[in-house]
């Protein structure tokens, strides 16, 4: 199996109605690669006929009951949604969110039939420390929904230092880091290895280039680069031409 090129944009807590229906009348993407936008929670429905699917930012690990200001999984299915970030480090950091419970939720994002987006990354500590490996395959191995396949579930690797801060990760890095989620999830995982793995991090158009350029970057989760059109487009257009 291939694995799918994904461009995802994160609005976070930004862009509104007029924004998106701005995003489905001039972003464009080839069949070749998924665009997917991923706004605030009013706006997760409506979107049907824009070339981009329709993620969630998050979603609760139960089926239903008395959450409030939570969202179901299945209430995201029943109005479009086909993607769920999960474990985003400011869930991670804001929410508390701990590997178990990024694990609960991803389970009942693909019982739902969504695809979970699952979030990696350590923080610059860790990094220096020399742990940001082990951090993150514990990360990956803790967090991994029963079920997961290739066709529901895509894990994102965020170093947590380079989110919102300008700074990328080295391609040296991202290629190791890469590398050894693959083999991870290869070990993990009856064909794990065909799992989509982006790099997400100050990811824009200046840089799409060189790290869709290395074998194991599936694509990019963006956040800052997806709020305008001008800024997201090149990434998409970027992923194209190295993996389309
Ligand atoms: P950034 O955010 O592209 O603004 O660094 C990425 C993310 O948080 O997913």
């Amino acid at each position: 199996m291939t694995r799918t090129p994904i461009a995802a944009g994160n609005w976070k807590m930004n862009g509104d109605a007029r924004l998106l229906q701005l995003f489905a009348a001039e972003l464009t993407a080839p069949s070749s690669v998924k665009a997917v936008i991923c706004p605030q929670a009013p706006l997760l429905s409506g979107t049907s006929d824009a070339v981009f699917a329709i993620g969630a930012q998050d979603c609760h690990q139960e089926a239903a009951g008395a959450y409030t200001g939570n969202l179901s999984a299945s209430l995201l299915k029943s109005v479009g949604v086909s993607y769920v970030i999960l474990g985003h480090s400011e869930r991670r950091e804001y929410h508390g969110e701990s590997n178990a419970l990024v694990k609960a939720k991803a389970e009942q994002a693909l019982e739902n039939g969504l695809t979970a987006i699952i979030c990696v990354g350590e923080t610059l500590e860790e990094r220096e420390a020399g742990q940001a490996e082990t951090v993150v395959l514990s990360q990956i191995a803790e967090s991994l929904p029963k079920g997961a396949t290739a066709a529901n579930t895509v894990i994102a690797y965020e170093p947590v230092w380079a989110i919102g801060t300008g700074k990328v990760a080295t391609p040296d890095d991202v290629k190791q880091m890469h590398g050894a989620i693959r083999a991870k999830l290869g070990g993990l995982l009856k064909n794990g290895a065909d799992l989509s793995v982006l790099y997400g991090g100050s990811v824009k158009a200046s840089n799409a280039e060189e790290l869709f350029a290395l074998d194991d970057v599936d694509g990019a989760l963006v956040g800052g680069a997806s709020l305008k059109v001008a800024d997201f487009q090149p990434v998409i257009d970027a992923l194209a031409a190295a993996k389309g």
